[in-house]
């Protein structure tokens, strides 16, 4: 195992370019991070009948998502026991079984007929060839012992003594909810509109979750659609304005926002569509149901946030879903999958959708510019002498302040990297092969902390 802290400095707030080229680094970090951390799988739209299934990733691997018969949601290791063949070989679809194409043993995800999900149910031969000897209970697929459903989304981990989610997510979950909330502040209730985009990216996959987890810094590549204006309010700019923008980081953790500290509301705040009355008027209406469900609790907004390691989201204006698939050190898959409320009228649905096709995605205005800078960042760092050098991550080293409302937040201020400080600091933590107990010892910490005050 490399040992990092000398490439993670994060005492003098520099990084080594090798961990975003270097190919044992990169096997290190799906053994320590892909194979234990709690990983997004899916939205639960991906597969909202029985037997309906959708694969995914997790790190390197593929995995099968499915529902049950018994609505239980698992996640299974496509990849046949007996020779590891995919099972599945299309992206989502409907079946009561998994059938291997190679030699034909079969795996069932009904719950009624099996103990565990994808139990191995059929073998061709098992009486005259296996002589009945093949203990199909130990052949099953592979599953994760751990699964979620969390506001539609759905997230899995391959370690059994993970923590539970919402301890994973600590006090993060306020900005994921403002996110997955309905805009009416009633909690869940977003749906996906359209399918799931995917892409592949010349660049290291941690580029995008940095980016994302806290990246003010970086308006200038996006000045052109800036000057454009490619927003929902028909003005100047990529989004609606958020009030207040700050940057938050829950150290312990990994996770970050650009977004706003808690807040009262003080001031009428609401999404604009202004090129379109009807939705305006119904816009006005979720408002006004919004400060009645919320009366004068705390609230926040997440502009966009990365919760460790590889998912990210934007909250308001485009409020979508990305996550970075690894794939090799200078390569990364990148999804997106796009959420409204459920029960919007289809104006805004359609308005949405094709505000979120010109900000977001592969062919995405403001995406585009995104992905040039990490194709061409990780490429020219992957030089032999370029590789010498570390990155700097020096901004605002030493002025972030407590954030008091939230455990183990820190407000860095609009422009900082302390957000990118925090992600590295987990990563070392994971990489450094820290155990649970010592994953979450400092968060734990603060917990007990909170409720002695
Ligand atoms: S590889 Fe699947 S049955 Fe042989
Ligand atoms: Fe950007």
């Amino acid at each position: 195992m490399t040992n990092l802290s000398s490439l993670v400095d994060l005492k003098n707030g520099t990084i080594s370019r090798e961990i975003f080229v270097n190919d044992e680094i990169f096997k290190q970090e799906l053994g320590q991070i892909f194979s234990r951390a709690w990983l997004f799988i899916g939205h639960e739209d991906l597969v909202p009948n029985p037997d309906d299934y959708f694969v995914s990733r997790m790190g390197t691997d593929s995995v099968i998502l499915t529902r049950d018969r018994q609505n239980k949601i698992n996640v299974l290791l496509n990849s046949c026991m007996h020779r590891g063949m995919k099972v599945c070989r299309y992206d989502q679809g409907n079946t009561r079984a998994f059938t291997c194409p190679y030699h034909g043993w079969s795996y069932s995800t009904d719950g009624r007929l099996v103990e565990v999900p994808g139990e191995l149910v059929g073998v061709p031969g098992f009486g005259p060839y296996y002589h009945e000897k093949l203990d199909k209970k130990n052949w099953g697929l592979i599953y994760c012992p751990k699964v979620v459903n969390y506001k539609g989304t759905i997230w899995a981990t391959w370690d059994a003594n993970a923590p539970d989610f919402l301890d994973y997510l600590g006090d993060m979950k306020v900005y994921l909810d403002a996110a997955l909330d309905h805009r009416d502040g009633s909690p869940g209730g977003s749906e996906m509109i359209g399918g799931v985009q995917k892409w592949r990216v010349k660049c290291n996959w941690k580029f995008a979750p940095e980016n994302f987890i806290g990246d003010m810094y970086h308006d200038i590549s996006h000045r052109s659609v800036d000057l454009v204006g490619i927003g929902p309010s028909g003005g100047k700019g990529r989004r609606d304005k958020t009030i207040g923008r700050t940057t938050v980081s829950f150290d312990d953790l990994g996770h970050g926002i650009i977004g706003t500290l808690p807040y009262r509301e003080e001031f009428p705040y609401q999404e604009t569509f202004k090129n379109h009355p009807e939705i305006e008027d119904y816009l006005k209406e979720v408002y006004d149901r919004r400060l009645k469900n919320l009366g004068d609790r705390l609230r926040v907004n997440t502009s966009v946030g990365t919760i460790f390691p590889n998912m990210s989201f934007h909250g308001r204006q485009p409020r979508t879903i990305a996550v970075f698939h690894p794939i090799s050190p200078t390569e990364m898959e990148m999804w997106r999958i796009f959420l409204v409320d459920r029960d919007s009228p289809q104006a805004l649905k359609d308005a949405a959708r094709h505000y979120y096709m010109r900000y977001s995605g592969p062919g995405g205005m403001t995406e585009s510019d995104d992905l040039e800078n990490w194709q061409y960042a990780t490429e020219a760092s992957a030089g032999h002498v370029a590789r010498r050098y570390h990155y700097n991550y020096q901004m605002g080293m030493g002025y972030a302040e407590p954030v008091p409302e939230l455990r183990g937040a820190w407000n860095n201020g609009e422009y900082s990297e302390g957000n990118a400080r925090a992600y590295y600091k987990r990563y070392l933590e994971f990489m450094e092969g820290r155990d649970w107990d010592g994953l979450m010892a400092a968060s734990r910490a603060h917990g007990e902390a909170r409720s002695d005050a």
